[in-house]
């Protein structure tokens, strides 16, 4: 027996490590037909990890004072050493986060990997999507900038709008009347901690909850429905190390070239990535003509601004807002479709998807743009669109055409 392998035995007595590794890689069982849409999991997490890794670096030099938060992020783009590359890598990161996460949730709603057994590990994805738009929310107001604290108003405020306890609830949440001091100390406190610990331990029982079913596949059809009667491992299945190991570099290559171009190339991506307006320092006392969020918050900040004030109150904009978010918790049980995966479905869930998507794409880009009367009727078209696409799903799916799913993986 060789040293390493009595060392192997010795760990192995006293934790479980060859059995982990067996339980979640070498012998953990993925369809053999996943496509570049099964990347998107795997890149989340490197991306997750990149901010953290780059966040610590950052927070090394950063000082959460509003008088000095401006000036240290610069300190950190001019003399920290590599300090540029670090920020840059963050906050391409956080749009990347984004794009990642958003195809990744597309590609749960073509294959309907949302469907039983995967409610849960659904669940868990609507929660990290949340904890991650705080987690993004809370971040950009850390740079103090003109962005910075015009966004954050602009979003406590909505909080006010609440009835009854609005005006409170704000400001507990700002801990002062106005965004200041006090607020940038505690979303410090939450971006760099708390938020971060919430994110990592629901990508875990994320991860938990995928490994207790599998995963779905392209094809929407269940694997461990047919095993090999000796070895009981699926006929359609191949371990997940070494082959989705290697074939998820591919997709960290491709990545990475990607991330790279901007981080080096166009960091602020023309005013998407980082706004011209947040290199300006924060100031109380200048609203900006125009304030509008980030790329990723538009399609709901759009949405907000589709729904008219009832007597002066934002409230029922918010309600639309919170909804749009609230609704894709219960899309597993809006779905009564015969077939998981776009490629049996019918044509009708085709062309609603569809609909969904440019609907989506279009509430983002109007959510960029300041509102006028012809925006927001196309805003308020959207936004009924994007709430059919839910609410008559379990309509839709049942009436549907849907093809005969085969009985093995198809390529
Ligand atoms: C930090 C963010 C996230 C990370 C690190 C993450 C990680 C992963 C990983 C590694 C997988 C397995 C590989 C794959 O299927 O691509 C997976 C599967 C899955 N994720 Fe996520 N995820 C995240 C966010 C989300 C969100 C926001 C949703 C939906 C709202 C979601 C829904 C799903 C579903 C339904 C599956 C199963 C897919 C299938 O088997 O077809 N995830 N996730």
């Amino acid at each position: 027996m060789s040293a390493l392998q009595k060392m192997m035995g010795w760990i192995d007595d006293r934790f479980p490590l060859t059995a982990t590794y067996k339980a979640h890689l070498s012998e953990y069982y993925a369809p053999k037909n996943f496509n570049f849409w099964y990347f998107f999991g795997s890149l989340a997490l490197l991306v997750l990890v990149l901010q953290i890794v780059t966040g610590i670096f950052l927070t090394m030099s950063y000082k959460p004072d509003a008088e000095l938060a401006f000036a240290s992020v610069e300190y950190i783009m001019r003399d920290v050493d590599w300090g540029w590359l670090i920020r840059y890598m963050h906050s391409t990161g956080a749009s990347m986060f984004f794009v990642v996460v958003y195809l990744h949730m597309f590609r749960g709603l073509m294959y309907g990997s949302y469907r039983k057994p995967r409610e849960l590990i659904w669940i868990f994805g609507v929660l990290i999507y949340l904890a991650l738009m705080a987690e993004a929310f809370l971040g950009y107001l850390l740079p103090w900038g003109q962005m910075s604290f015009w966004g954050a108003q602009v979003i406590v405020n909505l909080f006010a709008a609440v009835p009854f306890i609005g005006e409170d609830l704000s400001i507990w949440i700002r801990g002062d009347y106005v965004i200041s001091d006090a607020t940038l100390n505690r979303f410090f406190a939450f971006h760099v901690i708390a938020l971060p610990l919430v994110l990592i331990a629901l990508v875990a029982v994320h991860l938990v909850a995928l490994h207790e079913v599998g995963s779905n596949n392209p094809d929407g059809i269940e694997i461990k429905k047919k095993k090999d009667p000796v070895t009981h491992i699926p006929l359609d299945g191949i371990p997940f190390h070494p082959y989705y190991t290697v074939k998820d570099i591919v997709g960290v290559i491709v990545f990475l070239m990607v991330f790279s171009a901007i981080v080096f190339f166009a960091p602020e991506m023309g005013g998407y990535f980082l706004e011209a307006n947040n290199f300006v320092p924060a100031d109380s006392l200048k609203t900006p003509a125009h304030i509008a969020p980030l790329w990723y918050f538009t399609p709901f900040y759009a949405i907000l601004r589709a729904v008219p004030p009832l007597f002066g109150s934002q409230f029922p904009g918010v309600v639309a807002m919170g909804l749009s978010i609230v609704v894709l918790f219960f899309l597993p049980w809006l779905d009564r479709g015969k077939v998981k995966s776009i490629r049996y479905r019918g044509p009708i869930y085709k062309i609603m998807l569809a609909l969904f998507l440019v609907s989506f794409i279009g509430l983002g880009y109007l959510g960029l743009l300041p509102s006028t009367p012809v925006a927001t009727i196309f805003a308020q078209v959207f936004s009924v669109i994007y709430f059919l696409f839910f609410l008559l799903m379990p309509w839709y799916t049942s009436i549907d055409k849907t093809k005969p799913e085969p009985e093995r993986v198809t390529g």
